[in-house]
């Protein structure tokens, strides 16, 4: 499906990202990612302490590494630089709001890693969110990487799972940083099975998901004091609370009393639609909270 030689399942995306990372870097060599990346900002410095690597981080445009910026912040060979050896990029990017890269976007970045002799390690947790929200098909995004982990368990649904790919020699030795991390299960048969549902019959049913967040964002921005901060375009809505004068609490609270679970931290949080959550359920939900807002 996604084009490449050799695949591997992992417990997760962040595992799925260390393993191809590993695979990918030798000790003390600079990796270049953008500044909100799942891998830089939550993926617990992973990088640093498994592969003793350096990251020169780069602000994206909406989580787009700019060519022009890879370009730049390459290492030449200069006795006193770390080498450079890898480019990593997310698909769609998260932070961003759910934004899906082009293939020309993708292309691009590629085309300028290849010109250094880097590697591209695609974080495509999402990537088959952006194949669909672009209408393309996903091998079109990732023929521009090398190495690729998508996510099997967040809009694919399976309740666990990741996958890397890549060519036979990277996934080789994935496949020996798996085991290092224990992640190499006898028993992986029972998780794996419902990954082969997610991927032969979760992936065109993503349109639903984005029809639905994008109806959400919609209702939202008719209730004066909430903002939405993200232009929609997959499954993800950033909102703001703060003109309500709600943090994450009042509004987990009143989901809680609409019997919906919406984690919220600070007033600015993220909603997700998946499997599960039809058109009607936005519908009902959108009239809920709109009855439980302060006036403002
Ligand atoms: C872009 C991206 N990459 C990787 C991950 C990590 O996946 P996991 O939670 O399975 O480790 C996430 C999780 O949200 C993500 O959003």
């Amino acid at each position: 499906m996604l084009g490449k030689e050799a695949a591997l399942f992992v417990t997760s995306g962040t595992q799925g990202n260390a393993v191809a990372i590993l695979s990918h870097t030798n000790r003390g060599d600079e990796i270049i990612l953008e500044r909100n990346s799942h891998i830089y900002l939550n993926e617990v410095g992973g990088l640093a302490v498994m592969g003793s690597l350096m990251a020169r981080t780069i602000e994206g445009e909406m989580g787009w590494i700019k060519p022009e910026d890879i370009r730049a912040s390459v290492r030449g060979d200069n006795i006193h630089h770390a080498p450079t050896s890898l480019l990593c990029v997310e698909n769609t990017h998260n932070t961003s709001g759910g934004i899906p890269l082009t293939v020309d976007q993708m292309k691009a970045d590629w085309d300028v890693a290849k010109e250094h002799g880097l590697g591209v390690h695609l974080d495509g947790a999402r990537v088959f969110n952006a194949a669909i929200a672009l209408g393309v098909d996903v091998k079109e995004l990732t023929q521009y990487a090398d190495t690729v982990q998508i996510c099997l368990s967040k809009g694919l649904s399976a309740p666990i799972g990741s996958m890397v790919v890549g060519p036979e020699n990277l996934i080789k030795k994935a496949r020996k940083y798996r085991k290092m991390l224990g992640g190499g299960r006898r028993q992986v048969g029972i998780i794996a099975a419902p990954g082969i549902v997610a991927l032969t019959k979760m992936v065109d049913r993503l349109v639903n998901d984005h029809a639905n967040a994008k109806r959400l964002a919609e209702g939202l921005s008719e209730i004066n004091g909430i903002k939405i901060l993200n232009p929609v375009k997959t499954n993800m809505v950033y909102i703001d609370l703060s003109d309500l004068g709600w943090t994450g609490i009042e509004w987990t609270e009143a989901c809680a009393k609409l019997g919906w679970k919406s984690r919220g931290t600070t007033s600015r949080l993220r909603l997700v639609t998946h499997y599960g959550i039809e058109m009607e359920d936005i519908e009902a939900f959108l009239q809920g909270i709109a009855e439980l807002v302060p006036k403002v």
